[in-house]
């Protein structure tokens, strides 16, 4: 109960503790750690509600795409090295004061796509550093005052407005002074002064996006045209829908101002319309239109015009054009009267399926010819291109890239009379073979077959050429030489090896990454005599003991090749356990490296380490002591089994089987001693002993004469001595010396302590004065035996012999005598 009561106390005072703690700004703000080695802080797209904490030694922070609301004046601090902050597309709709005030070294803000619904000057104060602010797609209605821009002294780039932008002031843009890109969404603008962006110049590039006045007052859509428009600043239009003579005359103000880079983006336009910007700019020096994402709402009717006069048009392009009432649209041809002024034109993704050949005769002018992704076919190109008959004879790029062609002899026969070609660019095509050989201009120079579906490299390929793509077909060797040939790229194909760098002396820069390649090495790029720049990464290398370390040093720098791409995209293929591991990262050991090495190394120690196992085995005469021991098993085993069968044998026979008075074991090396002297003397009793009972002839065994031949040597010698009285161990130098004789020895003891036979069956007999320590000390039995029972000497006087034989008889009788 005590301690219950105790226990809420504590939680109490606990609960008190962090109730009157004042809340660190910190506290809970969840962390972000998803910064590389650059320390670009990528937190983007994380569900994030409040700016979570980083790092302070981040350069760049992307927070863009979360759902933070709010940016507190502490968030931020510290963050004195910030270059890069982006809180693109959140919900931030409140940023207090000083919020940004410790980002002294910021050079991007992008604040786009939230919902600030007014803009502060303070947020912005302490940014001298800022060269790029981004405040489109916001809700608020005017840019505000004080003059928001004030303190940015080194704005280069600036994009502000959105969708409830209503109001520009006179002075809202002071402080910008020089700009390298002025964006305004201001789509629903209604009020303009005059002058609000005048005082921005030099100008680099302006983009507009004015729907709503020039549809609704097209006097505010002139006013701003009229503060922005410079001769050099390239002017951009977005999201117009210019429909009839009204809506273009804002435009009035851009020629007379003599703009000459004019593009119009994401358009709708009529046919009227097209007419009256011909009219409004007749006699204007443009000298580049581009119409990008245009919608044709007419039916190709712009003759009415054809009076006006553009002779200062240098470049036109329009690409994405969608033509609303295809079927009744008449063609292109009603420009016609546009064509001979430019030098370069494209119509990229137009739905073009034919340029008549009476068109490009009148394109006298044309350098660049840039008709990419299109519907043009073999057919329709040789129409475009009068069939090889050298119109369009000024040409110098011709881009074909992405039609559904797929005659190559077809296309080198078309240009074989531009004898000014240099680049011809026809990739994505549908060429799938090579004729062995095609004409091209002499000047060819630059040839893209990307994205084809070749499978083979013929000598159609002109020798003249300097740079050649042959990305992403299907090639798997190259074998053809290209002298002049500076730049080639590969990538994407089958290749297993590098091509042989004899075939290109000049080649400085090669791409062949995302083949089939396993490695390369020094020798391969050695061949190489002026390669600067490689890049091969993702391909499918094996990662070899001569590889990895090449590439390892080549990526760091080492060798006169660099190679360009990242480092993470070289990465192992195989070995299987260094699959998909950058090769920078791969550790390969010796083990794996010098394998025969290693291996010769590995056998050369397990061989000394056996053969000093082996020594220290025989010096501690282990083998001996193995083959004792298993004998000693052996023979205990056969000796039970023998006794038994005696057991047997006894109840019939009780004499036994005692065959012999006595088994001796001598060493071969006595053998002479053992038939010259024991033999004589025992098995035929001399007359020199009266004593006829002493001279009764004994049966010795021997295990030359006696033993049974076939049978296991180990058998007979304990058969020997289980047959036999006693055994006489012959002792000498060579006794101890002869295997067999140990053998003996150790069953005549096993036989002493072990079977029923008591200690004298054993006697001694030592040939040569030979003490106990003379006995190797292993010999422990033996010594024990030396020990235990007496011995006979054999005497060297002949006249103690007597004696000896006399002793050895009455040892051999032993107790039956008695
Ligand atoms: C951050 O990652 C997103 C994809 O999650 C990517 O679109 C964006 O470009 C990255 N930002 C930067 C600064 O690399
Ligand atoms: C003009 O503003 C309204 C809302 O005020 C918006 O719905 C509309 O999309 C805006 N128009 C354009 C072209 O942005
Ligand atoms: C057109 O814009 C000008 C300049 O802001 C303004 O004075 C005029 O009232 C506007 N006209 C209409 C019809 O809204
Ligand atoms: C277009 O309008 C301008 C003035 O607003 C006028 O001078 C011109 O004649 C008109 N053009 C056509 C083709 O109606
Ligand atoms: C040809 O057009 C394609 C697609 O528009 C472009 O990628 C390529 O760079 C162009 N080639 C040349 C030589 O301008
Ligand atoms: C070749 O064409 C492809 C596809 O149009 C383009 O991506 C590539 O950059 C071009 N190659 C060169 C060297 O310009």
């Amino acid at each position: 109960m005590r301690q219950q009561t105790s226990t809420i106390l504590l939680l109490f005072f606990f609960v008190f503790l962090c109730w009157a703690q004042p809340s660190r700004p910190d506290e809970g703000r969840p962390s972000c750690d998803r910064c590389d080695m650059h320390l670009l802080c990528n937190c983007s797209h994380e569900g994030f509600t409040v700016v979570p904490t980083v790092t302070e030694r981040a350069l760049a922070f992307d927070l863009s795409f979360n759902n933070i609301n709010v940016v507190n004046d502490d968030d931020l601090t510290g963050h004195t090295q910030l270059k890069v902050l982006s809180l693109q597309g959140n919900r931030l709709a409140v940023i207090r004061l000083s919020a940004f005030d410790h980002l002294f070294n910021l050079e991007e803000l992008d604040l786009s796509d939230n919902e600030l619904n007014v803009l502060n000057h303070k947020w912005f104060s302490q940014l001298a550093a800022l060269q790029k602010l981004n405040l489109l797609a916001n809700p608020y209605s005017c840019v505000g005052s004080p003059p928001v821009f004030q303190g940015l002294v080194n704005l280069r780039r600036l994009a502000f407005g959105g969708p409830h932008l209503k109001m520009l002031k006179r002075g809202d843009l002071s402080g910008v002074t020089e700009l390298e890109e002025l964006i305004v969404h201001a789509n629903n603008l209604t009020g303009y002064e005059s002058g609000a962006l005048a005082s921005i110049w030099p100008l680099g590039r302006v983009s507009l996006s004015l729907y709503e006045p020039f549809l609704t007052n097209t006097t505010l859509a002139s006013a701003v045209l009229a503060d922005v428009s410079y001769p050099e600043t390239p002017l951009i239009l977005e999201d117009l829908r210019l429909d009839g003579n009204q809506s273009v005359q804002p435009l009035r103000e851009a020629a007379k101002r003599r703009v000459r880079y004019l593009t119009f983006r994401n358009v709708w336009i009529s046919d009227e319309a097209i007419v009256d910007i011909l009219v409004v700019l007749d006699g204007v020096p443009v000298t580049s239109i581009s119409v990008e994402g245009v919608t044709l709402m007419g039916r190709g009717k712009w003759e009415k015009a054809s009076w006006t006069d553009h002779k200062g048009i240098d470049e036109f392009l329009v690409k994405n054009i969608e033509v609303l009432p295809l079927f009744q649209f008449v063609s292109f041809l009603q420009l016609s009267f546009l064509l001979k002024y430019p030098r370069k034109v494209s119509v990229i993704n137009a739905k073009v399926f034919v340029m008549p050949c009476a068109t490009s005769g009148l394109l006298v002018n044309l350098q660049y010819l840039d008709l990419s992704d299109n519907l043009l076919t073999d057919l329709t190109l040789v129409e475009t291109l009068c069939d090889g008959a050298g119109t369009l004879e000024d040409l110098r790029v011709l881009n074909i890239s992405g039609n559904a062609l797929k005659s190559l002899s077809t296309m080198s026969r078309l240009v074989k009379k531009l004898y000014k070609l240099t680049h011809l660019d026809i990739s994505r095509t549908g060429y799938s073979s090579m004729p062995q050989h095609c004409s091209w201009p002499s000047t060819l120079r630059f040839l893209n077959i990307s994205g084809a579906k070749l499978t083979k490299i013929t000598p159609c390929l002109p020798a003249t050429l300097e740079v050649l793509d042959l990305s992403n077909n299907n090639l798997k060797d190259f074998t053809l030489a290209l002298p002049s040939l500076q730049e080639l790229q590969l990538s994407g194909n089958k290749f297993l090896r590098l091509p042989s760098g004899s075939l290109f002396p000049n080649l400085q820069t090669m791409t062949i990454q995302s083949n089939t390649l396993g490695f390369f090495g020094h020798s391969d790029l050695q061949e190489y005599k002026r390669l600067q720049n490689l890049q091969a990464g993702q391909n499918k290398f094996v990662c070899s003991c001569e590889f990895v370390p090449f590439l390892q040093q080549t990526l760091k720098g080492g060798g006169d090749v660099h190679l360009t791409d990242r480092e993470e995209n070289y990465v192992c293929d195989s070995p299987f356990d260094l699959q998909g591991q950058p090769v920078v990262e791969v550790f390969l050991s010796v083990v794996v490296c010098h394998q025969v090495l290693f291996v010769s190394v590995c056998c050369v120690v397990t061989l000394l380490v056996g053969v000093l196992v082996w020594i220290l085995l025989l010096r501690l005469h282990a083998f001996w002591y193995l083959k004792m021991t298993w004998a000693w098993l052996k023979a205990k085993q056969s000796s039970r089994r023998r006794r038994q069968r005696q057991q047997l044998l006894a109840e019939d026979n009780s004499e036994g089987l005692l065959s012999f008075d006595a088994f001796v074991s001598y060493s071969d090396r006595d053998a002479t001693w053992v038939e010259n002297f024991l033999v004589p003397e025992l098995e035929e009793p001399g007359e020199t002993d009266g004593d006829s009972r002493s001279s009764r002839p004994l049966n010795l065994c021997l295990h030359k004469r006696d033993f049974l031949p076939g049978h296991w040597i180990v058998d007979n010698i304990m058969s020997a001595m289980e047959r036999s009285r006693r055994t006489v161990f012959i002792l000498s130098e060579n006794f101890v010396q002869s295997d067999w004789c140990r053998y003996e020895l150790d069953f005549s003891h096993f036989w002493m302590f072990d079977g029923n036979v008591g200690r004298d069956a054993a006697i001694l007999i030592l040939l040569e004065p030979l003490s106990k320590d003379d006995v190797p000390k292993r010999f422990c039995k033996l010594r024990k035996l030396m020990n235990s029972t007496t011995y006979l000497e054999w005497p060297q006087e002949e006249e103690r012999r007597g004696e000896f034989w006399r002793c050895l008889r009455q040892a051999l009788r032993g107790e039956d005598d008695d």
